[in-house]
């Protein structure tokens, strides 16, 4: 597919390991976010996971559900060597990760039937196309029964978090296309593509995980 990614594609530092990338927020969110998802995926779910970034949390999540059968992806070239360095060394049963940029064209062209759609800390480092993209995504390629997962952090009225805030900020400093996506916004984003919020689950950090299954008008 067509690059229109521009570095950084992260806004922490990461080391490298012979392909490895670590990520300091991955290593420290990994355990509770598996923990989710592995609860809320479908039995032997066919995953599609959009900017898998390290590949740090696929693995987690796979070696936490073995039924599940999980493609990465990302635009990023050394971010898809990272994901194949860790599928590789930890074992994990993962496909080969797919150049996947939903800024370029039609994903739902390019992607094999899944059960699950999966996107973590993606939308607030992107332009909002991007989310828009994803839930165009899943209205186009969602399998019945499927669910769309999303972590990340939000902004959520009076009640969002300071640390959320900063955090919004300082994306917007780096692109005034990026920024901490209104909880409210992406709900209705989603419910407008005909996915009803089944949960949401308040994670460290301030972080959410959001669930979403087809709705019965759908
Ligand atoms: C902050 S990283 C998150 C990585 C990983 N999901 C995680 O939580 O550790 C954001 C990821 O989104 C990817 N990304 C950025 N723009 C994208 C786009 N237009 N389509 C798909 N992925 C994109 C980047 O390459 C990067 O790997």
């Amino acid at each position: 597919m067509n690059k229109t990614l521009e570095a950084p594609v992260a806004m922490e530092d990461r080391t490298r390991e012979e392909g490895r990338l670590y990520s300091p927020s991955a290593s420290r969110n990994r355990g509770a976010i598996a923990d989710v998802l592995g609860r809320v995926l479908p039995a032997n779910a066919r995953v599609l996971e959009i900017g898998s970034g390290t590949g740090e949390h696929a693995v987690a999540v796979c070696q936490a559900r073995p039924d599940i059968s999980w493609q990465p992806s990302d635009p990023d070239p050394v971010s898809r060597a990272s994901q194949a360095a860790w599928a590789r060394d930890v074992g994990a049963a993962m496909a080969p990760p797919q150049d996947l940029d939903l800024l370029a064209g039609d994903a739902a062209d390019a992607v094999a039937p899944f059960d699950a759609l999966v996107c973590m800390n993606v939308i607030h480092i992107a332009p909002w196309a991007v989310a828009e993209n994803l839930a165009k995504l899943a209205a186009k390629r969602l399998q019945p029964g499927g669910r769309v997962v999303l972590y990340g952090p939000y902004k959520e009225g009076a009640a969002t978090a300071p640390s959320n805030l900063e955090f919004d900020a300082s994306l917007k400093s780096r692109n005034p296309a990026w920024g901490v996506r209104d909880l409210d916004s992406v709900i209705a984003l989603f419910g407008a593509a005909g996915f009803a919020l089944d949960e949401r689950v308040d994670m460290p950090a301030n972080n959410r995980v959001l669930v979403f299954s087809p709705s019965e008008t759908r």
